[in-house]
């Protein structure tokens, strides 16, 4: 049974109206998942079961289910919830030396893992694996065309939009250890995501492909998205959210305009109920495409780094944006009427060129959607 009273919930108008109740669901929620997952390490669950899978713990999003975890031991000083996250760093220090799955997403792995850890408990061996990312991304830059390479194989040459999220990474422990080197790459990637990711209309691409060599733009690759010339919503949400933070860690106005450029795109191409499409630009009407509620919770998140961001009246409109994102997943795509489905929000989309995860719960909109409600529950430490 969910705490939550159905009827005041879809009848409320503003976010506000219900978040102390939306917040204490969502506790119960959190409790109830630690049950059901368990030891997995949970990516996708379908919509026909409401079942997490258990990915492979070094996947590059083993770090959100924890990261949930973490954020709801702060937030409630709840030790059910840290004695659920505390070992999963430590699995990926196992991991570390096998063959491994470790590329430039060490970011989403470790900040919500080992770093958050470190943050909250002073646990050292956080700190060493947190840094240890944080140099293994910052061996990945290439100088030429200053960005971090994304994946392993033989695209030497690739970036991609989702490393904006990465950056916080390099951030943290620049400061943890006094060492500008790390800030250094995350600006000179981060004005590669503005230069040539971030397209004028505020749209984004997801692929770059560059000359490793010589640093020289070779084409822009629909990856992710609908096409190279398309509009993936998820991918404009890791720009929004990651140049948002990008302004936070070092207050250089060009990446709060680039950041507040993706927003006003992203919040144009919003349907109705303010919760995006997969791609914005997949079909002459979208109707009938699916929609990506982790991409509507991670842009959330990031309306609300804008809104901190911004002094009062400047601020209000992002925040009146996310709200309004988080009152329509929280009444029409939460699983609130369904506690044995192992999920927060349900209709997210993975990979729809690839055919693949279409209309399943994602962990990593399940995270943002914690994150955010965790902002406006006045949480004030951040993890990306
Ligand atoms: N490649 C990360 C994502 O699916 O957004």
């Amino acid at each position: 049974m969910t705490v939550l009273d159905m009827n005041k919930l879809k009848q409320a108008t503003n976010l506000q109206e219900v978040l102390p109740e939306v917040w204490e669901a969502l506790q119960h929620k959190v409790s109830r998942m630690i049950e059901q997952i368990g030891d997995k390490s949970p990516h996708v669950a379908p919509a026909d079961t409401g079942v997490y899978d258990d990915m492979r713990h070094d996947w590059w999003t083993a770090g959100f289910w924890p990261g949930i975890l973490w954020i709801m031991h702060e937030m409630t000083g709840k030790e059910h919830y840290k004695e659920a996250a505390w070992g999963w760093d430590e699995k990926f220090d196992q991991k570390s030396i096998q063959p491994s799955n470790f590329h430039h997403d060490v970011g989403f792995q470790y900040l919500p893992t080992a770093v958050i850890k470190y943050k909250l408990t002073g646990d050292v061996d956080g700190k060493r694996r947190g840094l240890l990312a944080a140099n293994f991304l910052a061996g990945r830059f290439n100088i030429a065309g200053n960005f971090l390479r994304a994946w392993n194989q033989d695209k030497t040459g690739w970036a991609i939009v989702d490393s904006s999220m990465n950056l916080s990474l390099l951030f943290w422990a620049a400061e943890e250890i006094a060492d500008p080197r790390f800030s250094m790459i995350a600006k000179a990637h981060a004005d590669t995501v503005v230069n040539h990711f971030i397209r004028e209309d505020g749209s984004v691409n997801h692929i770059v492909s560059f000359n490793p060599l010589t640093g020289e733009v070779i084409e822009s690759l629909g990856g992710q998205g609908a096409g190279p010339d398309s509009s993936w919503s998820r991918g404009a949400a890791w720009a929004l959210h990651g140049m948002a933070n990008t302004y936070r860690y070092t207050g250089d106005m060009k990446y709060l305009r680039a950041a507040q450029r993706v927003a006003h795109y992203f919040l144009s191409m919003l349907p109705e109920d303010s919760v995006a499409h997969w791609d914005f630009r997949a079909a002459e009407s979208l109707a009938d495409e699916p929609r990506d509620t982790s991409a509507a919770s991670c842009a959330a998140s990031g309306l609300l780094e804008l809104a901190d961001a911004l002094p009062g009246v400047q601020g209000r409109p992002y925040r009146e944006a996310a709200e309004r994102i988080l009152l329509s997943l929280t009444q029409s795509y939460a699983t609130w009427e369904h506690p044995e489905h192992e999920a927060i929000l349900v209709e997210g989309t993975g990979n729809k060129p690839a055919g693949q995860n279409i209309n399943v719960a994602l962990i990593y909109g399940d995270y943002y959607y914690v994150e955010a409600l965790a902002k406006l529950q006045g949480w004030k430490s951040r993890i990306f």
